[in-house]
């Protein structure tokens, strides 16, 4: 794999064998702030509850603990990650986040454990593919949906995982996602999600998807 310095000035990496970065030119700070954190309304919670599909670099994650931490909130966080990066890579990967990177080093030492926590809170990781992962029913307020794209990574976008999304958020919680493609879409709206455009910062449109209204019927 091969670091690529994005846009912001924060680093990512490319991946070979999907053939795709693990975040946008633009910037990888610059989409975990604006679109996952700021979309889920994660940055007013007063006790976030986040549920991320591929951890990676991490990056997501310590946009939302440095907010956290900004705020004197605890942040609850679950990452489900099939393929776990090394440490060396972790530390590789510098934000300009003080207080979360702090953190992030402690939490280095002992990667990759299934729980951390501490004053600031609690990470959680389950190391499987998210199509087979059990996740905890009406927890999250918040999901990010980061894998690789549909048409590069379609496992983890498909129509069960949506509604296996949709169940682990409270009534109200926001999915985000940078994806914008018509066929997700539809799939997100029939995992009984409510689905809005929302302007991209670097990239015309991303999606955010509202858990309101009634769970589609079984079976469908
Ligand atoms: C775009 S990167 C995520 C970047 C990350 N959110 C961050 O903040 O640095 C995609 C991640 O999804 C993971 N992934 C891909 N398919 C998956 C699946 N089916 N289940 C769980 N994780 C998956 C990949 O291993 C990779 O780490």
């Amino acid at each position: 794999m091969e670091w690529v310095l994005t846009e912001d000035g924060t680093p990512t990496l490319f991946h070979p064998g999907y053939r795709e970065a693990y975040h946008p030119r633009q910037g990888a700070l610059l989409q975990a702030r604006r679109l996952y954190l700021e979309k889920t309304l994660t940055h007013l919670y007063p006790a976030p509850r986040v549920l991320e599909v591929g951890f990676g670099l991490g990056v997501n994650f310590r946009a939302a603990l440095e907010s956290a931490l900004e705020r004197g909130v605890r942040l609850r966080y679950l990452a489900v990650e099939k393929a776990p990066l090394p440490r060396e890579v972790l530390e590789a990967a510098r934000l300009p986040l003080p207080r979360a990177e702090g953190v992030f080093r402690e939490i280095l030492e002992a990667w990759p454990e299934a729980r951390f926590r501490g004053p600031w809170g609690e990470l959680r990781l389950l190391f499987a593919d998210v199509a087979q992962a059990e996740l905890p029913p009406f927890w999250a307020s918040a999901v990010y949906l980061d894998p690789f794209s549909p048409k590069a990574n379609p496992e983890a976008w498909s129509a069960p995982v949506l509604l296996k999304l949709r169940l682990a958020l409270r009534a109200g919680g926001r999915l985000a996602t940078y994806s914008a493609q018509g066929a997700f879409r539809r799939a997100l709206r029939g995992a009984g999600f409510r689905v809005h455009r929302v302007r991209g910062v670097g990239k015309r449109e991303w999606t955010v998807g509202i858990a309101v209204g009634p769970l589609p019927a079984p079976g469908r």
